[in-house]
């Protein structure tokens, strides 16, 4: 029976240790320019050798205008490309692997981050929780946007990535225009479920052409917005079909928007096996519409207990964490040694709160035990 132990070489090659999954995870260790700093490559090489089998890097904005965080590492210029190879030199001296996250924040940003530029969008809509409103794209914005896209996962390939995965969730640009809150456009870019996927598989197959066939790219969707008159379990199965039918090479399943409340990409408080694998529901629809296509699934994940059984099932190919691996992130080697506790994580999310402030992202309750 699968595990999460087995190596694999499911997506599209790429030969990974076990199928655990880093989800990407803003650091805020950046320097102002989005380069890479030395905090940076030794998280990165703590992540490998703690036995993470493929580690996602943190959301990698493609242009200034979409950095939504300070901190935020960028993949906007060419010479973002050394600083970045450091990360992934020491990943795989490290016995790992590593995809860059690429992404464009769209309307869910700060001009404070952005470098006071104005937000873009599909639609000139405020984003819950962003007050500034953004400036509807131009087709000709658009078409500038996906090259962007595209020169950002060449400078990928350069720095030695293993794989690519889009960001496609969470309400940023991509998730966006598939959003019929978000996007209220007439063009092709909007209305129809086949319109408002038309942005995401314009950007992918640009990726694609870029990186030729051979070369891992994924996405991460929501299987959900859990917001009232946003995308659902219906439009994120329609874009997840039309990208298995253009090639994409596996799926990352989330769910929720800045704007979603407690139903948000980091759900606080798991506290047992029932509150684990909260977006499985929005996985299963998924999945039961793209057979073919593997599936990571994140969310609040923990336990083995709770882990084991979906892999050895077939209901998802790889699970994916970010809060555990933060405050452990040696956590697949202790698994794999006998010593099959939890990790210690609260699900408090506050090691946001770090980040926030330029220190980085960490877990504010070392040293503190869960109740048990
Ligand atoms: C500090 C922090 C930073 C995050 N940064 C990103 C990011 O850069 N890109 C992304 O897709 N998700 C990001 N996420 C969301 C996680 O990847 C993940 O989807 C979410 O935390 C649920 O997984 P978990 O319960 O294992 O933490 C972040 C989450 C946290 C806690």
């Amino acid at each position: 029976m699968p595990s999460l132990f087995d190596a694999t070489d499911l997506i599209n090659g790429l030969q990974l240790r076990n199928r655990l999954v880093r989800s990407a995870t803003w650091e805020g260790l950046s320097d102002d320019q989005g380069h890479v700093t030395d905090e940076l490559v030794e998280l990165y090489r703590d992540l490998a050798a703690g036995g993470v089998g493929l580690i996602i890097s943190s959301y990698l904005y493609v242009r200034r205008d979409g950095r939504q965080n300070l901190g935020q590492l960028g993949a906007d210029h060419d010479d973002c490309i050394p600083g970045l190879a450091r990360i992934v030199e020491a990943v795989h001296g490290a016995g790992g692997a590593v995809a860059a996250q690429l992404v464009h924040c769209g309307g869910q940003s700060t001009r404070q981050a952005n470098g006071n530029q104005r937000m873009v969008a599909p639609s000139a809509l405020e984003s819950p929780g962003y007050p500034e409103v953004p400036e509807e794209l131009s087709e000709e914005g658009i078409e500038e946007l996906v090259a962007c896209f595209a020169t950002a996962a060449r400078r990928a390939v350069d720095a030695g990535f293993d794989a690519i995965e889009l960001h496609g969730a969470h309400g940023y640009l991509l998730a966006s225009f598939l959003s019929p809150l978000r996007n209220h456009r007439s063009d092709k870019f909007g209305g129809s479920i086949s319109h408002r996927c038309r942005f995401t598989l314009d950007v992918f197959r640009a990726i694609r052409d870029v990186v030729g066939p051979d070369f891992p790219v994924l996405i991460k969707l929501n299987g959900s917005d859990f917001l009232e008159g946003s995308t659902t379990e219906v439009d994120s199965t329609k874009l997840a079909v039309a990208l298995g039918y253009a090639g994409i090479d596996a799926i990352e399943v989330s769910g929720g928007t800045p704007g979603s409340g407690s139903l948000g990409p980091a759900r606080v408080g798991i506290k047992s096996a029932e509150d684990e694998a909260y977006f499985l529901a929005q996985a299963r629809a998924i999945r039961s519409a793209t057979p073919g296509v593997p599936m990571i699934l994140v969310g609040g994940l923990r336990s083995l207990e709770r882990i084991e059984p979906l892999i050895a099932y077939g209901e998802v190919d790889y699970v994916a964490m970010s809060r555990p691996l933060i405050r452990e992130p040696g956590l697949l080697n202790r698994w794999a040694s006998g010593d099959h506790r939890a990790p210690n994580c609260f699900s408090c999310s506050r090691c946001f709160a770090p980040a926030r402030k330029g220190d980085g992202v960490q877990c504010m309750r070392l040293g503190e035990d869960k109740p048990s």
